[in-house]
């Protein structure tokens, strides 16, 4: 097969587990006869630097052309610190979610057998969880309406949803459950608030069509309790951005690192596959990241591509790595930390 992909490497560890995954999807390609381009740009504080904007145009171009993107990370100390700065690499996030119309967010969470004893978690409790958190992406309090009144002293962010847009994503709730264990379950906050009420009035609406699925409707609060305390009561889950986004970070602490998940997100056209971690600025530059949160996020794209077996082979590497103690200093015991790009190579030599 041939794929375009756009390289959006980004900020902070970015470019370095970048670098990796692109190692072993080259090292992928090989083995399987398929030719990949790897088409470069710019986003996030590297492109404010350099164009004075986090997603520019040419990037939006390239990305638009390829068949699909790999993202590393984004965002900078520098403007953390900054409530005043007017222009946030974030934003280059949440444009290019806009623009490309990735309205959804697959983040799978699981657990690696040699790593279970890593989670904070006890054993008995997360040993064989495997889910995945539907997370909508491009609609809610990210995107509302929001500002300030009262000279300032008044501020406000709104959550809006259309039926529409839960529509879309509940749909591939629906769907995912049926490749799966035929279990939905809806998030909301519907004892509280509008939106909420829409998004179960709509997935209630949807039941019918999907006569097998087992839907239930579940408290974002009572959920984010049950998610640590019994995470395999859980298969797939949908929800809103927000709380997609604090359960999605809750949840990957079953896995033991956060620097372990990976994550897809999806539109009606466009792909775009990133590891749920930051840009962890502490890092950068000194070849001590996780890259397998990249590494699997390069596989998920594979997957999508109808490459089971090449995403298997890349689950299999990572697996042995992990297996053989070939980890970097987040996972690391008794002193014997690989630095990134060593487990880049290992993973490489392995495929
Ligand atoms: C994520 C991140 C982003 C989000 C930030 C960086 C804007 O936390 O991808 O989960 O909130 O969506
Ligand atoms: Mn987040």
């Amino acid at each position: 097969m041939k794929l375009n992909i756009a390289v959006l490497a980004g900020d902070g560890i970015g470019p370095e587990v970048m670098e990796q995954a692109l190692k072993v999807s080259d090292a992928i390609a090989k083995k399987y006869n398929h030719e990949i381009t790897w088409t470069p740009a710019l986003t996030g504080a590297a492109a404010i630097d350099a164009v004075g904007e986090p997603y520019p145009d040419d990037t939006h171009a390239i990305c638009e052309a390829a068949d699909a993107v790999l993202f590393g990370a984004i965002g900078h100390p520098r403007f953390d610190n900054d409530p005043s700065a007017k222009v946030r690499p974030e934003q280059g996030l949440l444009k290019m979610r806009q623009k490309l119309g990735l309205f959804a967010n697959v983040r799978p969470t699981f657990t690696f057998p040699s790593l279970i004893d890593k989670s904070p978690l006890k054993r008995e409790r997360i040993e064989g969880t495997d889910l995945i958190i539907l997370r909508e992406l491009t609609g809610g309090v990210y995107f509302g309406k929001r500002g300030r009144l009262d000279n300032g002293n008044t501020a406000f962010d709104t959550m809006t949803y259309t039926r529409a847009e839960i529509t879309r994503l509940a749909k591939k709730g629906f769907e995912l459950a049926m490749t799966r264990s035929k279990k939905l379950c809806c998030v909301d906050k519907a004892n509280v608030l509008e939106s909420s009420r829409l998004w179960r009035e709509t997935v209630q609406a949807m039941e019918k069509d999907y006569p097998e699925v087992e839907v239930s409707y579940e408290f974002v609060d009572a959920v984010a309790m049950r998610l640590v305390q019994w995470p395999k009561a859980y298969d797939v889950m949908i929800t809103e951005n927000l709380f997609g986004d604090i359960l999605t970070d809750e949840a990957s602490v079953i896995s033991g690192s956060m620097g372990l998940m990976p994550s897809a997100s999806v539109g009606e056209k466009n792909k775009l596959y990133e590891p749920i971690h930051g840009s962890y600025p502490q890092a950068a530059g000194k070849d001590i990241a996780n890259p397998l949160a990249m590494v699997l996020s390069a596989a998920m794209l594979f997957e999508d591509f109808n490459l089971t077996e090449e995403a298997a082979t890349i689950r299999a590497v990572v697996n042995k790595s992990l297996e053989e103690g070939i980890v970097t200093e987040d996972l690391s015991e008794n002193g014997k930390a690989y630095k990134t790009s060593e487990v880049g190579d290992w993973l490489v030599k392995n495929i």
